[in-house]
């Protein structure tokens, strides 16, 4: 079978954190296949501590590459951190190429560090960088987006926010925040040809390599399953890119979601309610009541997966109604 190859010619892209990693690989990508890159990188350690960079700038060095293959590019190296550098961002897109179709917002680093001992610094940082960019650079995308009643955005979510990672709770509670910026902004856009997803990649770039450098708990890995070495040739970049550019592309439907692209395994993340325990219609129930019913509460071998606020009465209204109607379970 032949398949039409996925294009994004015409199409104005910002990747954020842009000049290593799997930043890189996604402006590489896209370029090759015809979109126009806004190549956005800081320069930055894996701790967010200013790189030591040559005449060039790894953000150049990426549109260096991506024009001596043909693409188009150009390099910004304001910091999607902050209101002015995720306004500078937008407006280097606007002003080399027009328009802005396609946010995909990468950029980050890590400060790990036991919860209890987590400095302003090693907060604010992450927040900043992780979540708070994400309205820096997504404001004023989602509103040049709007004027075409189009646009794409991608952002970096992590395993460590939806699973659980120790000394990483300034990491996680900031990369979560993204999935509840994707709920919310993914309906906002609905009407304006604006999808809005969210990855939880696991690549090659410096944030996944475990990086020795990086404060962990001792004894970490002893909890890492036994066979790794099967699946750890997959954990590359190449493994990653390719889910990115499929929601990025304007053949894909899919908005308010969360993928994992990890080993070469692809999947969809949900959030989803458990049916639960019904209490008595007429009487509030006593905490003993909780603690009774505690069991059918954590049940989650029967779930719905709401999608807005109001998708989660449904399943109480019938549930409800059947008991109403004696047809309870
Ligand atoms: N690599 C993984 O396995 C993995 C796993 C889960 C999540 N992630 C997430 O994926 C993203 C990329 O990870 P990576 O491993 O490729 O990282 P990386 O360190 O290789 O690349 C991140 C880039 O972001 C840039 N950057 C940092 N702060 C910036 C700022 N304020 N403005 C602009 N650029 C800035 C850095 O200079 C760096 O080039 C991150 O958001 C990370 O949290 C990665």
């Amino acid at each position: 079978m032949s398949r039409a190859e996925l294009r994004y010619d015409g199409r104005v892209a910002i990747v954020t954190g842009a000049g290593s990693g799997l930043g890189r690989d996604y402006a590489l990508n896209l370029a090759k296949r015809g979109a126009s890159v806004v190549v956005n990188d800081l320069g930055v350690d894996t701790r967010g501590r200013q790189a030591a960079e040559g005449s060039e700038s790894s953000a150049q060095a990426v549109v260096r590459e991506i024009e001596s293959a043909g693409g188009k590019a150009v390099a910004c190296h304001e910091s999607c951190a902050t209101r002015a550098g995720g306004a500078a961002i937008v407006q280097a897109a606007l002003d080399a190429f027009g328009r802005v179709d396609i946010l995909i917002h990468n950029a980050g680093f890590l400060r790990n560090g036991p919860f209890e001992s987590l400095t302003d610094e090693q907060i604010h940082s992450i927040m900043d960088v992780h979540l708070l960019a994400a309205f820096y650079v997504g404001q004023p995308a989602f509103a040049a987006m709007k004027q075409n009643g189009y646009g794409r955005i991608l952002l970096t979510s992590s395993a460590s926010a939806f699973f659980g990672m120790p000394w990483q709770t300034n990491y996680a509670a900031a990369k979560l925040g993204l999935a509840g910026l994707v709920n919310a902004l993914s309906l906002e856009g609905q009407a304006h040809g604006i999808n809005v997803n969210a990855l939880l990649p696991t690549g090659s770039g410096r944030l996944g390599k475990g990086d020795s450098d990086m404060d962990w708990p001792d004894g970490l890995m002893a909890s890492v399953p036994a066979g790794m070495e099967l699946i750890a040739p997959q954990m590359r970049n190449e493994f990653v890119t390719p889910m990115v550019m499929w929601l990025v592309n304007e053949r894909s439907k899919t908005t308010h979601g969360y993928y994992s692209a990890t080993a070469g395994r692809f999947s969809r993340i949900f959030i989803g309610a458990a049916r639960g325990w019904l209490s008595d219609a007429m009487n509030p129930p006593m905490p003993e009541d909780i603690e009774e019913h505690m069991a059918e509460i954590d049940d989650i071998s029967r779930y719905d997966i709401p999608l807005k606020v109001f998708d989660e009465f449904e399943p109480i209204v019938a549930a409800q109604r059947a008991l109403l109607e004696g047809k309870g379970d």
